[in-house]
């Protein structure tokens, strides 16, 4: 299991279907990888961390996808993200 794996992230302007600003991003981070999110400005990088920790704001939202921190699934439409949904779980 991966420490952190996010699939089909996808974020949208108001929730609009047709405002993705992020579009079906895959990511898996291993225990003790170093990973560097690399592209250009207005891909989606900072939006991709700010989803992970729950700190979108509020006019943009989750409208697929799954973040998952030691497997226990911490964002997406009823999730407050990862930071905000308390430790994971032990080994
Ligand atoms: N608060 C916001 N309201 C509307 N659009 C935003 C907001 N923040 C970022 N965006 C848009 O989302 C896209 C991705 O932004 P961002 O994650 O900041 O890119 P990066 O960090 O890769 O430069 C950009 O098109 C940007 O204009
Ligand atoms: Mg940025």
């Amino acid at each position: 299991m991966s420490l952190l794996e996010i699939s089909d992230l996808r974020i949208a302007l108001n929730g609009d279907r047709d405002s993705q600003v992020v579009k079906g991003l895959d990511l898996s981070i291993e225990a003790g990888q170093t990973t560097c999110l690399v592209g250009e400005s207005g891909s989606g990088k900072s939006l991709t961390a700010l989803a992970t920790m729950g700190l979108l704001p509020p006019v943009l939202k989750p409208i697929a996808g799954s973040i998952k921190l030691k497997g226990r699934s911490c964002w997406g439409r009823n999730s407050r993200g990862c930071a905000r949904s308390g430790p994971p779980p032990c080994p």
